[in-house]
């Protein structure tokens, strides 16, 4: 994929459904009694994965471009699967489906693409186990054979940060004696106690001096609801970024998810001095939403420019895309403790790093981060490393590039935001 360099960003984007919202709707569905109707179904490939996974379990799932209906069977309704589930690309999948597999009386399998067999699994292996589940895997990857078994609810710290592992627990729970609880210590996205709140499942949140405390019975039972998807705010980050850099530019994001555990991104490119309005904010019983105005051109830029702590959770998606802003900013952009960027779809800190390099920009490399000066970017040929993110966050440094760029790999973007370039063409002059 060719990018050139871009004047400005200007118009209206609709983004695609909420990929980690979408995943968790039919999750959900599945296991509840009677229809669920989603609407703005996510496009992208992984929340296909998940779609396909339930089938595979034998769940009923209609899908009508955006619309999906799930005749969910309830909590005892799952099949056994007569060949391995495959997760594609998708870790969310993977980690989440497990949690609701470990507890049913039946064995499965779990499986992925090459990048997702190469990511950790021992972070929900050890939970899950001490829950009472059994879990084969090769050396902590996938594939996973999982045995179902009798689960109990336990009391859980997950060792990292990760939105992943605090709703494979939780789904666990559902199917285990007694009560689960995972003590959070570093606040990551809530899309699962707000979704099961919304399937009527009663979960106690409570906030403690230094944790959130979040319990769920193993007597829960989930009925079909309707669940409206807003738009992908990690997706639409992309285009903030674009449309910050280039100044002139002025564009409006449609009906984004504004859950605060998100959009610590918004909060940043204030921090810089970015106007960013907010209109028709709605929040109803799920998600709160709302259409996203930017003008571009980068004021300040002065206070914002160390990433480091809890805020890390709330912009893990985005860092990519905010390397690329670093480059615009006059005293660059620094992210630490965000070790977890090695282990996404592609080593992230070496993918950005590597990249940054190769167009040019002034960047050093850390364990746990990366600290980008503010640089002339030069066009390239840039790798997505087989990572959607990588190819997306580049594609917004090519319109900010002197030259060419070319990203090699960019089909990658169906992962979770099919039709991303002919979005973007339309969108810059
Ligand atoms: C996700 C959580 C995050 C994020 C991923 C989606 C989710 O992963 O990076 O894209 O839907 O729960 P971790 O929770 O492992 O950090």
């Amino acid at each position: 994929m060719k990018v050139c360099p871009a004047n400005r960003l200007t118009g209206e984007i609709m983004l695609p459904g909420d990929k980690s919202i979408s995943h968790r709707s039919v999750m959900m569905g599945s296991i509840a009694e009677g229809e669920t109707r989603i609407s703005n179904f996510a496009t992208s490939a992984d929340c296909a994965s998940t779609i396909e996974c339930f089938r595979g379990l034998g769940i009923a799932i209609e899908r009508n471009g955006r619309n999906v209906t799930v005749e969910g069977k309830g909590k005892h309704g799952l099949e056994k699967p007569n060949s391995p589930l495959d997760c594609g690309n998708s870790g969310t999948t993977m980690r989440l489906v497990a949690g609701i597999l470990a507890g049913q009386p039946f064995d499965s399998i779990l499986t992925g693409d090459e990048s997702l067999r190469s990511r950790p699994m021992k972070r929900i292996i050890d939970p899950l186990t001490a829950m009472g589940g059994q879990i084969e895997s090769q050396d902590g990857r996938a594939p996973l054979t999982i045995r179902g078994r009798k689960m109990t609810g336990i009391e859980y710290r997950p060792p990292v940060a990760s939105a992943q592992i605090k709703s494979c627990v939780l789904l666990a729970g559902l199917f285990a004696d007694g009560q689960t609880t995972v003590v959070e210590t570093t606040p990551t996205r809530d899309h699962t106690e707000i979704m099961l709140r919304q399937f009527g499942v009663d979960i106690d949140v409570r906030s403690q001096v230094d944790a959130m405390r979040i319990s769920i019975s193993g007597d829960a039972k989930l009925s079909g609801t309707t669940v409206n998807v807003p738009g992908d705010i990690s997706s639409a980050a992309f285009f903030m970024v674009a449309a910050t850099s280039l100044a002139g530019s002025r564009i409006k994001l449609v009906n984004i998810g504004l859950n605060p555990t998100r959009s610590a991104v918004i909060d940043l490119l204030r921090r810089l001095g970015v106007p960013v309005k907010v209109e028709q904010y709605a929040h109803g019983v799920g998600e709160p939403a709302g259409d996203v105005i930017i003008d571009g051109g980068i004021e300040g830029g002065g206070s914002a420019n160390v990433l480091s702590g809890p805020i890390i959770a709330n912009v893990i998606d985005e860092l990519p895309v905010l390397a690329v802003l670093g480059t615009q900013l006059e005293r660059g952009l620094e992210v630490r403790d965000a070790r977890e960027l090695r282990v996404k779809e592609s080593d992230r800190i070496a993918s950005v790093v590597t990249n940054l390099k190769k167009m040019g920009a002034d960047v050093e490399e850390f364990d746990d981060g990366f600290r980008v000066a503010r640089s002339r970017l030069s066009g390239a040929e840039v790798d997505s490393f087989g990572d959607h993110r990588i190819a997306m966050a580049f594609a917004v440094a090519g319109l900010l590039a002197d030259g060419e760029t070319t990203i090699s790999g960019a089909e990658c973007v169906d992962v979770s935001f099919p039709g991303f370039f002919d979005v973007l063409a339309e969108v810059t002059e």
